[in-house]
């Protein structure tokens, strides 16, 4: 008598055994994703010391702002090939912002899923909330001055022009641009994830869909762009 008898296999053991594979199976293409993401943000990084190119505008262009955005995008578009980063040249694409209470207006320089690069000010002033993003935020002042306070200290803390404001991922202040501000806004982490901030105010406030549609349409544009030529 042959018997093909195999290990007793019940209907518990199975669907436990799948249930574990599904899990690796999960934890491998994860693991897979995050080192791709962090290998291409690393390769890619716009890595311009961008504290050096904002001091060097601010002493180029002497309270000239205007002079200063020149400035920093010729440099950056000279230094990086159309084939490795997308940057926007049109330094008259400006448009409002509002997020965490303060308002403003921007102009995107560059815009990808792991980073993105924007001149971001008002000459009128303009205060609230930084949010709590996924991303490490490097705020360069270029005009005026920004102050910052975070529960517990007592004290403001002031960026003046030519400083940068490191604002941690996860991490959160109030702020405010005091008086006429413009600043060189760098952000690196998981974009996307910050997106529903930039646009929470818009939705629900100043219902300025224009608006809302025209920061859609250059930010998707400019991610558009990048992931096209590979930049994650
Ligand atoms: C861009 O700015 C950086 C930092 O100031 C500088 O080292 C570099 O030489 C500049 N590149 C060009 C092409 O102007």
């Amino acid at each position: 008598m042959v018997s093909s008898k195999k290990s007793p296999t019940t209907p518990a053991t199975k669907s436990a055994q799948s249930a574990g594979s599904c899990i690796m199976r999960w934890v491998t293409r994860l693991t897979v994703l995050g080192v791709f993401i962090a290998l291409a943000g690393y390769l890619d990084a716009i890595k311009a010391p961008l504290h050096e190119l904002a001091q060097s505008a601010i002493a180029a262009n002497p309270d000239d702002t205007s002079g200063m955005i020149n400035y920093i995008v010729k440099n950056l578009t000279e230094t990086y090939p159309v084939t490795q980063i997308r940057l926007n040249p049109d330094v008259n694409e400006w448009m409002f912002n509002n997020a965490g209470g303060a308002m403003g207006a921007m102009y995107i320089i560059h815009a990808s899923i792991t980073e993105y690069l924007i001149i971001f000010g008002t000459p009128l002033g303009t205060e609230g909330h930084t949010g709590l993003h996924t991303a490490d935020d490097y705020f360069h002042i270029l005009v005026g001055e920004q102050w910052a306070f975070a529960p517990g200290a007592l004290e403001l803390e002031r960026y003046p022009a030519g400083s940068v404001h490191v604002l941690p991922r996860f991490t959160a202040k109030q702020y405010k641009m005091h008086e006429g501000c413009f600043a060189l806004e760098y952000a690196r982490g998981w974009i996307p994830l910050m997106l529903p901030f930039g646009f929470a105010d818009t939705v629900t406030s100043t219902l300025d869909l224009p608006t809302f549609g025209r920061t859609a349409w250059i930010t998707g544009r400019e991610m558009l762009y990048n992931l096209l030529i590979g930049k994650i």
